[in-house]
């Protein structure tokens, strides 16, 4: 509680400051050393090593990174994982359809046999982790260039990589931490056959749909469920009928008990990317140029989209998940850009920055080593500025038109045709994988949103970095992109599916004169040739400058408050962060209660907006107070609840435990006023939202019908 009040009355210098407890994403092998002392103080009633050891099962055990950007948790000795509803979704919307519409009224698979596969879908598991750096930077000098340092720095990667992994099934692979002043080994198991067990109806799983996204209070039963496979022998295999339910090492207890204001409870999962350790040029780049721009291009193709969607109910299932994706993003960067004005974020790291020069300047090695720093800093990301707005356009505007990233796929097939190579395995990948494209596809919304997209890419990009097409456009159109998207739809063979099919079921490498004409090809091979040849070189020529800027001085920052904790920013390794339930005061006058319950999602109800039509089984067991064992003690059904553990994106799904290490929720977003907490976290406003496990159980078993799943399941009362 003192950190928490000297972190209030002295916010200009938080950044100096110890972490507060709430801050923070620590490593879980390092937990004994920085934090269980902490962490027993706020109530924590288990070890370090309970969490994360390699000597016995511990938590670690139970807790999975889903797919490329999620985590799950282990919930039964038969490999059932729980993670998000909006976790699940590209896997839920890949098996629906007009008649199986899984969207919209759920899926259980009553038994086995019935549990879905999923293409492409993994789960990656920890086997341990290890701090490596010493090896990974023998040979490293000071003086060295960065491509040296990296390229000294890949071999002995590999070095250590192949000697842990040789003549095992594991995988190995190393991550910088501190923007490479520290290196840990992960070795991992990868599971390749998951499958899908249930998903609450959309009502549930999605209500408040992008509405009340990034936002509290919350009602949304953001779950669902799926199951990890592997051979007889239970290692890791590839889908295959023979695969049984993995058997893991650990599964997670399930509290009935809930949770009070200030109970202590932490966060187990992967945080991909954050960035407190930026210079104020950092954050102004982001909030001043970057994300004024994805916010405005976003929120223009999401006018069309949701235009279309209300309009027809195949637009609805097809653009289902681009929508929340595209949405998310839009709602994340405008709630980001608020939260950092308000904070003073820039200012707050430009006075934090005067007083590392103060301090650099008092001493003369200190003075040799860092003086330098700070202008550097400024210097690229002011000659950084124009690529990077570039990069923006090029992403948001040009890939935001769909038919150019379609055909962006025809790269390749045009390259061997070009050379004289085979084509024929291209063929069939191409193929093969274009009818995925057209089934989530109506050209309406490109339509609507590629004259303005284009007009702003051509208008907005420095002329070094603008596509050789624009050019060519302008000849024959000037700047009327209305006339030129007429055209270019009357024109193209990618419009239709059948016209394309047939074009590459009879191609021979000849033809690929035929496609580069086509206007969405022209598109598509213009911005990514500019993309190639003048954008990521310069802008990873930047990064890797800024990156080793960053290295220097985080360096620098640790040696000047040697008491401070630092905690790395979030790489997509696994991290715990820990914190109080917790209640907040968004703006004067306003209090949020810490947490929801069933009552709110019939006062948000509305049958006319999709986002808050209520489930009618829901709404029954409602009116009956039909709760079960799931209500709390006051016989209210909780619904959410928030705290302020410090999470990310990636943390979708992460197992949210009690003091005791069992399982009270699973996180799934954060509060609007706080999610400029990848760049400035402030315990006064930042909370993590979870569901409520006793509502994610009510409505697998009471909803939907799926009780026999909590069978497997160890709940503790
Ligand atoms: N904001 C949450 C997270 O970043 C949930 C996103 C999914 N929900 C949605 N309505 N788009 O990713
Ligand atoms: N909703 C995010 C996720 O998908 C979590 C967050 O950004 O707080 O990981």
């Amino acid at each position: 509680m003192k950190k928490l009040i000297i972190s209030m009355l002295l916010p200009l210098l938080c950044f100096m400051l110890p972490a507060t407890a709430g801050e923070g994403m620590w490593i879980p092998s390092l937990l004994e050393q920085m934090n269980e002392k902490e962490m027993r103080q706020m109530g924590f009633r288990l070890t370090a090593e309970d969490i994360y050891s390699i000597n016995r099962s511990s938590l670690k055990d139970a807790v999975v990174l889903f797919g490329s950007g999620c985590t799950a948790g282990i919930i039964s000795e038969e490999g059932l994982i729980l993670t998000n509803h909006h976790c699940g979704y590209g896997q839920i919307q890949a098996h629906s359809s007009l008649e199986k519409d899984y969207l919209t009224n759920g899926f259980w698979a009553m038994r086995r046999e019935e549990e879905l596969p999923c293409k492409g879908l993994t789960v990656e598991l920890l086997i341990r982790m290890e701090d490596v750096t010493g090896e990974v930077l023998a040979g490293i000098t000071d003086k060295m260039t960065e491509a040296v340092r990296d390229s000294i720095v890949a071999v002995n990667q590999k070095k250590i990589i192949d000697r842990e992994t040789k003549d095992s099934h594991y995988t190995g692979k190393i991550t910088a931490f501190y923007y490479g002043n520290v290196y840990y080994l992960f070795i991992t198991e990868v599971f390749k056959d998951v499958r899908l067990v249930g998903a609450p109806p959309g009502g549930i799983g999605k209500f408040g749909g992008d509405t009340d996204n990034w936002m509290w209070p919350r009602h949304t039963g953001d779950f669902s469920m799926f199951r990890i496979y592997a051979g007889k022998d239970n290692l890791p295999a590839e889908w295959s009928e023979e695969n049984v339910p993995y058997k893991p090492k650990k599964s997670l207890t399930i509290s009935m008990k809930g949770y009070e204001k200030e109970d202590f409870t932490f966060v187990f999962g992967y945080p991909g990317r954050t960035q407190q350790f930026i210079p104020s040029w950092a954050v102004s780049l982001v909030s001043e140029v970057e994300n004024p721009v994805r916010i405005r291009l976003r929120g223009r193709r999401l006018d069309a989209i949701n235009q279309f969607m209300a309009q027809d109910p195949l637009t609805r299932i097809q653009y289902a998940a681009k929508a929340a994706g595209i949405a998310n993003g839009w709602k994340k960067w405008t709630g980001e850009n608020n939260g950092l004005k308000r904070l003073g974020t820039v200012q707050n790291k430009r006075e934090a920055e005067r007083e590392f020069s103060t301090w650099v300047m008092g001493e003369r090695n200190r003075k040799t080593t860092y003086q330098g720093l700070l202008g550097a800093f400024e210097a690229v990301y002011k000659k950084m500025t124009p690529v990077s707005l570039a990069y923006v356009y090029y992403t948001e505007a040009g890939l935001g038109i769909e038919l150019v990233r379609l055909a962006g796929r025809f790269n390749k097939l045009i390259m061997l045709s070009e050379q004289g190579k085979a084509v024929d395995e291209e063929l069939s990948r191409l193929i093969s994988s274009i009818p995925d494209f057209y089934k989530n596809y109506n050209p309406s919304v490109d339509r609507a949103v590629m004259p303005y997209l284009l007009s702003e890419y051509a208008t907005h990009t420095d002329q070094a970095y603008l596509p050789g097409v624009f050019a060519e456009i302008r000849k024959k159109y000037g700047t009327d992109y209305q006339r030129f998207t007429n055209d270019a739809f009357q024109e193209s063979m990618l419009v239709s599916k059948e016209k394309l099919l047939d074009f590459l079921e009879h191609y021979k490498p000849s033809r690929h004169k035929k496609l580069l004409k086509d206007p969405f090809v022209r598109l598509a091979v213009s911005f990514s040739d500019t993309y190639r040849e003048k954008i990521a070189d310069e802008l990873s020529g930047y990064r890797d400058i800024t990156d080793s800027l960053q290295r220097v001085y985080v360096k620098a920052l640790m040696e000047m408050s040697p008491g401070k904790r630092f905690y790395p920013d979030a790489n997509l390794t696994l991290r715990v962060a820990y914190g109080q339930v917790m209640d907040y005061t968004p703006r004067d006058a306003v209090h949020y209660d810490y947490y929801t319950t069933l009552a709110g999602i019939l006062e948000k109800e509305d049958p006319a907006v999709e986002d808050y039509a209520v489930d009618p089984r829901l709404k029954a067991l409602y009116q009956a107070r039909d709760f079960g064992k799931y209500a709390d003690q006051r016989g209210m059904l909780r619904t959410c609840f928030i705290a302020t553990n410090h999470t990310s994106g990636g943390n979708s799904g992460s197992p949210v435990f009690n003091a005791d290490g069992q399982l009270i929720g699973i996180n799934f977003d954060r509060n609007w006023e706080g999610t400029m907490s990848d760049i400035n976290y402030d315990i006064r406003q930042c909370r993590n939202i979870t569901l409520d496990v006793r509502y994610c159980l009510f409505v697998v078993d009471k909803v939907c019908g799926a009780g026999h799943l909590l069978n497997e399941m160890k709940l503790v009362y």
